[in-house]
């Protein structure tokens, strides 16, 4: 399991000044892809799903691969929403299973900005799970040409990061200091000084967007300048893209098409987490950050006074209406196979982690729920919290297994 909390993560860069690479990724090879650069450099690494990529993808169908991949990789990893547009999307990325939302409101008036984002916060610090905003604007579209999209860049103001960070408990602060999302010609005047006054101020880890087409020695400013997770998919995709023209000429198939994408995103990724100094870290962020672990709250009940039609309804409610509560992964309802079982009934409900056992008990449509259609039928019942056996404490069992059997 090498998920970890994404505030420790990029605290960890932060303090260490080196950034994290926070890749876009559209599909099967850019996941293998970036997996495997992290893997090889022996990098933390975020993996990154953007809202305005659903286009291209299914996101309840990728987020379980994405998911695996993070479980099954030796290196730290992190999952993120990036450039959530709304709350409902920011509530159903985390009920997928990202530990990490970006809520992008920089489009808005400052006071509108301010409090769209704390309404995320709220909702996502209920569940554990770190917020990045954004301030100023950062023109341009991710995978094209910048020139297409000029939009105005409006530069991140200090004095309304300050009160920005302020007011709505944002984690980390995306700024805007002259990068533009997608493909330049030439390089972009970066405005240092102007980040190094916002670093001083805040204090917190900041994040740049547009990573790509930038010079080496800029990234070396940025993330002395307080830059602790980088964006970055144009690069990737045109990477990407090179790749299947390399094979236009070929007489096979789709297969063929795509045959050299994932090692073309890892070679770019790789290049990347050299550059920025997050090769070499997975070890020291294993040790020093939280594991991102889910919770499975348990609960086993035998009902009084409802006829199985009754039990039925009870549990259809309960899967509908806890399924939408922040934080709430799965809801299983279980019926048991034996006929004389003590218990007769149950419920699964697994949490995307253990802050959610408390959010969870005082959300409303939990309390309504709870209160008036299941405790008033199930009087008799246990109910308890379950985290999942770390693998530090599995891998000593293990041992003392073995010594046992010796
Ligand atoms: P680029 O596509 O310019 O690398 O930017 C990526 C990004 O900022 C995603 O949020």
């Amino acid at each position: 399991m090498a998920l970890v909390n994404m505030k420790d993560m990029l605290e960890h860069a932060y303090r260490n000044r080196y950034a994290v690479g926070a890749f876009d990724l559209v599909g099967l090879e850019f996941l293998e892809g970036i997996i495997q650069a992290a893997e090889d450099c022996r990098a933390p690494v975020i993996l990154s799903l953007a809202e305005s990529h659903f286009d291209h993808y299914d996101f309840e169908l990728l987020m379980p691969a994405v998911e695996a991949a993070a479980e099954r990789a030796a290196v730290p990893v992190a999952i993120h929403f990036d450039h959530g547009a709304t709350l409902d999307s920011a509530t159903r990325a985390i009920n997928q299973g990202c530990n990490g939302v970006m809520v992008d409101a920089s489009m808005l008036s400052l006071p509108e900005n301010i409090s769209h984002t704390k309404a995320v916060v709220d909702m996502a610090h209920a569940c554990g799970v770190p917020v990045e905003g954004e301030l100023g604007y950062v023109a341009g579209v991710e995978g094209e040409n910048a020139e297409h999209h000029p939009g105005e860049l409006v530069f991140t103001s200090v004095e309304e990061a300050r009160v920005y960070v302020q007011r709505t408990g944002a984690d980390f602060l995306a700024v805007s200091i002259g990068t533009v999302h997608g493909r330049l010609k030439g390089r972009p005047r970066l405005d240092f000084q102007r980040l190094a006054r916002i670093n001083d101020a805040l204090g917190v880890p900041l994040v740049i967007h547009g990573g790509t087409g930038l010079a080496d020695e800029q990234f070396g400013r940025l993330i002395a300048n307080g830059v602790a997770k980088i964006n970055y998919y144009t690069a990737l995709s045109d990477a990407a893209a090179e790749a299947v023209r390399g094979k236009m000429d070929d007489d096979g198939g789709y297969t063929t098409l795509l045959h050299g994408v994932r090692d073309a995103v890892a070679q770019e990724a790789a290049r990347c987490m050299r550059l920025w100094g997050s090769a070499g870290r997975a070890a020291e962020v294993l040790m020093q950050c939280r594991p991102w672990q889910p919770v499975e709250h348990l609960i086993i009940y035998n009902v009084q006074g409802l006829d199985e039609a009754g039990v039925e309804y009870v549990m259809a409610e309960g899967r509908r209406v806890l399924s939408t509560i922040p934080g709430v992964r799965r809801v299983f309802t279980g019926e048991a196979m034996k006929d004389r079982a003590t218990y007769r009934y149950s419920w699964l409900v697994r949490f995307t982690s253990r802050e959610v056992i408390d959010s969870y008990r005082e959300h409303p449509a939990h309390k309504a729920f709870a209160n008036h259609l299941f405790r008033p039928h199930a009087g008799e019942r246990i109910s308890i919290d379950f985290q999942e056996t770390q693998p530090t404490l599995q891998a000593a069992t293990n041992v003392e297994a073995e010594s046992l059997r010796a």
